[in-house]
């Protein structure tokens, strides 16, 4: 099978620059989840028909297993199915997707496709209690699909019927370009209607089946900044629902969004808020407090991140403590047991079993070993304003508050750093370093008084 994708409308109603199949639902564009779909279900061949900011399209997404078809000026669905058959085989039955219908569902798509066969046409159709702006199916007295018809020209008798066309279909092999090249535009929009294939394919004694998605939601489209974001909500509810039924607990299903892929063990908890994006793996017993961001990210056994922090591109143990106000950026990695605390910044760094930064600390491009204890307001000066430079930090050190570690420096195993030390040169092994102007209190000294 092969698919032809439908996306060159404008969407004028998005009010965007951007073109509206390139807007996003749940964190990816929506042609991409059509596109995910159309792979699913088996597509030999996908070719796109893109017009208005198409090129942004074609960049944005572009793959090997694509091939793009450019409809200028845009004269109506059938005349935008007619534009990507020279990229298809004429031996495959092609399926029509719309990449501004976003949760179209493989299953449904699969018994689409299976109602087809090999030399029927299949159309999507659903029952809807307000049908209006859809194309309605007229059948004949024995119930067989007989033809389309659009509401702009429609009888008031037909916009009376409620089963509509999702535009969604699929045409047996070798019948298209013929049916194409035989459909008119004399219609309200003089549009090439693609539904208009429908009544040829009766004319010819080719049979029209009609079959329904598993779900209504997965045929609904996205026309304004208002769907979008309903459709959001729903896939979102969707995704909450599937994570239930997985046995995670939410504290609020409403309250999740997950843009990407989240994988979970067994007994996860994810309090209200949480964003989750790109790929993340929470393994069993982690807990996720509320108004956490955690993107592209594994999270060991029983780890606990407390609420408000933001865990990005990061390799977290098992047992660790992150946040409140924690934030971990790309290239950490946290071994077991480790605690980070509020307002504490780890970039780049390994940081091994049991070590802690409890409070106000950055840790950028940093290696520190095991039962590491990091003071309040300790910072790694990692960056000269050109270059870049790694600090080390053995096992078992002591950083005392208040400390800057100007990289590249390493500290010792079992060394201790005295609170308000500037470190530039190596601190040896097991002693204790400290720089600090030494302390003196002057006696009989007077604070200064106002003048008169
Ligand atoms: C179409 C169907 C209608 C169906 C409805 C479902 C036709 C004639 N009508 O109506 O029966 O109920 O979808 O939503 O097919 N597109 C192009 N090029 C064009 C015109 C459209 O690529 O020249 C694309 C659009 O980007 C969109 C899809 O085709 O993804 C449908 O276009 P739209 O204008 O929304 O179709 P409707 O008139 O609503
Ligand atoms: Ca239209």
């Amino acid at each position: 099978m092969e698919v032809v994708v439908l996306a060159a409308g404008q969407g004028k109603r998005m009010r965007s620059t951007r073109p509206k199949v390139l807007q996003p639902l749940a964190g990816r564009p929506l042609l991409s989840h059509v596109l995910c779909a159309a792979r699913a279900v088996g597509a030999d061949r996908i070719c796109v028909v893109y017009g208005h900011g198409g090129d942004a399209v074609r960049q944005a997404l572009d793959a090997p297993d694509l091939a793009w078809a450019l409809q200028e000026p845009q004269l109506g669905t059938g005349h935008a199915v007619l534009q990507a058959l020279p990229h298809l085989h004429h031996e495959s039955s092609v399926l029509v997707l719309y990449g501004d219908v976003p949760l179209i569902g493989v299953p449904t798509l699969k018994r689409l496709a299976e109602a087809a066969g090999n030399d029927r046409l299949a159309i999507l159709t659903v029952e809807l209690a307000e049908p209006s702006g859809y194309g309605r199916i007229i059948r004949d007295r024995e119930g067989r699909v007989h033809r389309i018809v659009e509401e702009k020209d429609a009888s008031p008798d037909e916009r009376n019927i409620r089963e509509v066309n999702t535009g969604i279909l699929v045409a047996p092999p070798g019948r298209l370009q013929d049916w194409l090249g035989r459909i008119g535009n004399h219609n309200a929009q003089q549009e090439y209607y693609l539904t208009d294939i429908i009544a040829l394919a009766v004319s010819d004694g080719v049979e029209v089946v009609a079959t329904h998605p598993d779900r209504a939601i997965e045929t609904l489209g996205v026309n304004s900044k208002a769907h979008l974001a309903e459709l959001e909500r729903l896939h979102q509810r969707t995704i909450a629902q599937r994570l239930l039924d997985d046995g995670v607990t939410l504290i609020d299903p409403a309250r999740i969004d997950v843009r990407g892929e989240l994988l979970c063990g067994r007994d996860v908890e994810i309090d209200v808020n949480c964003v989750f994006e790109g790929r993340v793996e929470l393994a069993d017993g982690v807990t996720i407090g509320a108004n956490s961001v955690v993107r592209d990210a594994r999270l060991g056994t029983g780890t606990r991140v407390a609420p408000f922090s933001y865990v990005d591109g990061t390799e977290v143990g098992a047992h660790c403590v992150i946040g409140p106000y924690a934030r971990t950026r790309p290239g950490t990695v946290l071994l077991d047991e480790v605690h980070l605390g509020n307002f504490v910044e780890v970039k780049n760094s390994r940081i091994a079993a049991q070590s802690k930064a409890n409070h106000l600390a950055y840790v950028g491009d940093a290696d520190v070993g095991e039962r590491v204890n990091i003071g309040a307001g300790t910072i790694t000066c990692n960056y000269d304003g050109a270059n870049k430079y790694r600090t080390i930090i053995e096992d078992d050190v002591f950083i005392g508050s208040d400390t800057q570690l100007v990289a590249p420096v390493k500290v010792g195993r079992g060394a201790t750093l005295g609170a308000g030390t500037t470190l530039t040169k190596d601190a040896p092994e097991g002693q204790l370093t400290v720089s600090r102007a030494r302390q003196v209190s002057l006696a009989g000294w007077n604070r200064p008084k106002k003048k008169k």
